[in-house]
């Protein structure tokens, strides 16, 4: 049985004063809405133990400094400051694995999300018998009133492939507001992806109908101050997830990122090849050479703006990755050519020698890139 005033140990936690929710509260770029939250969260859950947590990708705008400055105030406060990272849902989980209340909800800074929910969720988690409660705009009594209609349209279509593709059994699963039980949480976190936005989905979807979820209608308001950081390339990210999940984790939207830019760089590899040959009446050798420097080049600009954009390398940092990803690649040819070469040996059929060699290419390439170019700080 749950008991609310317990945790997992045994420990009555409310009579020491410890935290029976943890509030936690991706930001970036949210300076002038951070202290509006947090003075509303502590006046709808007054008399309720909560900690704020509020995870900061090295906003721009200093959010973290107002963060530190609020925290030396209140002790209720903390904030996680990332650096070289960005993404939602990375954000939303390292807050809730660094929390210790036995609830924890997360909830954006912008006041789009309706706080004065956050009670009655936990009410519904402590009664024990569910394990995620959700604020739901798609069910009756709530609404996305702020939404355009081409947001709307975007947010519905998500919904409808989430529920056929990935089977999920809620009205909301594009929610970003939503409060879990910790442990049920810490049971699914290594299984979910750190990429995009879609927490709640992930969470939903990795854990195969085996949480006991309730929804509860609220309105998705307007933003207070600044602007959405969702883009379209959001959707990739959906996409991303979807494919993830549907199978099994074995193919990564990155990995089949990687391997489309490779493929466009081949199309680039032959039109300089073309050119050089053509129209600069290079020799064939330097032709060949000029043409690979090319596709690395413009393989290396979109894996850092596409395949990479939650790691962007800026700066000089963008040299030195250039010239990495030159090593890598020229090395992951040697691997291509010496796989080919070895598969015509036995078989001398010249597509299935290629097609092993270069997917021997794109793997190594794939695997090294992420080791040593966009590795993870
Ligand atoms: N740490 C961190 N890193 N926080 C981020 C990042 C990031 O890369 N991107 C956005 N955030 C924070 C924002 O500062 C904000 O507090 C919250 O995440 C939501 O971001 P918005 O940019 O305001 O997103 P939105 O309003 O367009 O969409 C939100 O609401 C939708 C409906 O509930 C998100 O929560 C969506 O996931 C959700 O579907
Ligand atoms: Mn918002």
């Amino acid at each position: 049985m749950h008991d609310a005033s317990q945790t997992g140990s045994g420990y009555p936690t409310q009579a020491v004063g410890l935290p029976q929710l943890s509030v936690i509260i991706p930001t970036f770029k949210e300076r002038d809405n951070v202290v509006t939250l947090f003075r509303r969260l502590e006046k709808t859950l007054l008399g309720i133990p909560f900690e704020a947590v509020f995870v900061d990708d090295n906003s721009p705008d200093g959010t973290w400094e107002v963060l530190r400055a609020l925290s030396r105030e209140d002790g209720r406060v903390r904030c996680i400051r990332r650096i070289g990272r960005r993404g939602l849902s990375g954000a939303c989980i390292e807050g809730i694995l660094a929390s210790s209340a036995p609830c924890a909800a997360v909830i954006d800074a912008d006041l789009q999300h309706d706080e004065t929910q956050l009670p009655k969720m936990l009410t519904l988690l402590q009664g024990g018998e569910f394990d995620l409660v959700i604020g739901s705009r798609y069910i009756e009594g709530g609404s996305a009133e702020s939404f355009n209609r081409q947001r709307a349209g975007a947010s519905a279509l998500a919904t409808e492939v989430a529920k056929r593709v990935l089977r999920v059994e809620i009205a909301d699963p594009m929610s970003g507001f939503f409060m879990i039980r910790r442990d049920r949480f810490e049971a699914l976190a290594p299984q979910l992806s750190t990429q995009g936005f879609k927490i709640l989905l992930d969470v939903v979807a990795t854990a195969h109908g085996d949480l006991r979820v309730k929804e509860i209608p609220y309105t998705f308001g307007s933003r207070l101050h600044g602007e959405s950081k969702l883009d379209s390339m959001v959707a990739l990210d959906f996409l991303g997830l979807v494919l993830a999940k549907v199978t099994n984790d074995v193919v990564s939207l990155r990995f089949l990122m990687f391997a489309m830019v490779g493929s466009l760089g081949l199309v680039v590899h032959f039109a300089a090849l073309y050119t050089a040959l053509e129209i600069f009446r290079i020799p064939f050798a330097e032709a060949q050479a000029c043409g690979a420097v090319c596709a690395m080049t413009s393989n290396f600009i979109l894996n850092n703006f596409l395949t990479y954009r939650d790691q962007r390398l800026k700066g000089l940092a963008i040299l030195r990755g250039l010239l990495l990803f030159y090593l890598v690649c020229s090395v992951g040819l040697f691997a291509n050519v010496g796989v080919a070469f070895s598969v015509y040996d036995q078989q001398p059929i010249w597509w299935l020698a290629g097609a092993a060699g270069a997917l021997m290419g794109v793997v190594w390439n794939y695997a090294m890139s992420g080791l040593f170019v966009w590795r993870k700080r």
